[in-house]
């Protein structure tokens, strides 16, 4: 038997329309609805993933390019997931879920304390997705927008200062003694009185303290920066690397050095490695959807080229395919990671525009690791191959469909069961109980 490992899956395009444009819309479930969701998170819970965690972005980005966002609904509208959290613990008993949420949109007091009642009513399977992005902080009416480090400066204060108000109520705080009539003990809470760089607020917390641990923390960063949040802070850390073993084993080292650094254990960090799976039925159409994906149509380079529009608030659709890309296009607040992601390896001074897009066209195979259209059994193959390198588990990327969750995991988690890989079945105890299961 392989080592088991953890299993979450990603709605990497937010609680939106995520499924436009594609044939699933057409099974008429509404994406405004709580029961495409429900349904979703009942098969991820009977398959025994740890977790659904649910992508998040505030904001339309600026004004002179929402069209550019919204027209394909890439970028949005995005409702907000903490709020569809209660439906998919309702219709669930032990399945972990994962608002993302961003410390520039709630402060510490309203964020402590909405988080601590979703914990428990959820019985203690709440998780946060706690990202950094900068952009969005202009509907705060809170400081302008940061600079990258200073966003992760404010989160950790953020963070320190919810969990200090989890912490509010000492042991003994709560007594619920009916033969002396006291409730609580109100001299065993702590004031709170935070003053920091970012934030000023007074305690105690007005929400019970956990029975069963606090919400789980979840953090997607991948620099320097973010890599060090994660160490110090998170409970679980979505990593984005080839899936090769060195990079499997340095990023890991990374995120281990970190906590050992932060004072924490290795084995306090769950690292989920991504992964998004194109199945299909055999190895021959593997390798034929590849083959084609060398050579893409004329419509494929359009949708990508609205996606890169989107994601890069620059609209590539306009410009001749066939001349290189003027750096100058870009406005000074497009992420620099997004245009790197863009150019790749390429010249951005002489490679045609065509060919940058050709290349996020571009599949490689699950069999040998070159990318993730493969069978089932390959995907199983690979999972099972990061569990001999020490990987805890992976985050499966998509949308969040029964179509798509079945088309995903009807073969994969019987095998996956067979090899030991995947849990029988969630415990009780909430989110935190089943990342420490083992
Ligand atoms: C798996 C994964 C999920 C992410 N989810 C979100 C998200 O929901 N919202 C968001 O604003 N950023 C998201 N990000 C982006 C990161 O939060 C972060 O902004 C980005 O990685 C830049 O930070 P870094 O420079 O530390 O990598 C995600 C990144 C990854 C790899």
């Amino acid at each position: 038997m392989s080592r088991p490992q953890h299993f979450g899956w990603f709605l990497a395009r937010g609680f939106g329309p995520h499924g436009w444009g594609s044939p699933s819309l057409d099974w008429g479930y509404r994406w405004t609805e709580p029961r495409l969701y429900q349904e979703s998170a009942r098969l991820l819970e009977q398959a025994g993933f740890d977790l659904l965690i649910i992508e998040d972005a505030p904001s339309l980005g600026s004004a002179e390019t929402i069209d550019l966002r919204v027209r394909h609904a890439f970028g949005g509208p995005k409702h907000d997931p903490l709020l569809l959290a209660p439906y998919l613990f309702a219709a669930t008993e032990r399945l972990g879920v994962v608002p993302t949420v961003n410390p520039a949109a709630v402060l510490p007091y309203t964020a402590a304390r909405q988080f601590a009642s979703l914990q428990h009513l959820s019985g203690h399977r709440l998780g946060l997705n706690v990202v950094t992005d900068t952009g969005s902080a202009r509907h705060f009416g809170t400081a302008p927008a940061l600079g990258h480090d200073a966003a992760y400066d404010r989160a950790e204060e953020w963070l320190a200062g919810v969990r200090a108000l989890w912490r509010s109520w000492d042991e003994g705080a709560l007594v619920e003694d009916r033969s002396d009539d006291r409730y609580a003990d109100g001299s065993r809470m702590r004031p709170v009185a935070h003053r920091g760089e970012y934030f000023s607020f007074d305690g105690p917390l007005n929400a019970l303290p956990f029975t069963d641990g606090e919400p789980v923390i979840v953090s997607p960063g991948g620099s320097g920066r973010g890599l060090g949040f994660a160490g110090a802070n998170s409970d679980v850390q979505l990593a984005l690397a080839p899936l090769d073993e060195a990079s499997i084993r340095a990023y890991r080292g990374r995120i281990h050095d970190a906590a050992v650094a932060a004072g924490r254990r290795p084995s306090d960090i769950t690292i989920l490695f991504a992964i998004q799976p194109v199945l299909v039925g055999s190895a021959e159409e593997a390798d034929r959807l590849v083959a084609r994906s060398l050579d893409p149509d004329d419509e494929t380079i359009r949708t990508i080229a609205r996606r890169q529009s989107s994601d890069l608030e620059t609209d590539l659709t306009a410009l001749d395919p066939d001349a290189p890309l003027d750096p100058a296009i870009f406005a000074d607040h497009v992420s620099h990671g997004s245009i790197r992601r863009l150019v790749g390896d390429h010249d951005i001074a002489t490679t045609p525009l065509r060919t940058l897009l050709a290349a996020h066209a571009r599949l490689g195979r699950l069999s040998d690791g070159s990318g993730f259209v493969g069978t089932a059994a390959e995907l199983a193959d690979r999972i099972e191959e990061l569990g001999t390198w020490g990987n805890d588990g992976v985050l499966l990327w998509g949308d969040l469909h029964p179509v798509s969750v079945h088309r995903t995991l009807d073969e994969l988690v019987p095998i996956l069961r067979r090899r030991g890989i995947l849990r029988d079945e969630l415990v009780p105890g909430g989110l935190g109980a089943n990342l420490r299961a083992f």
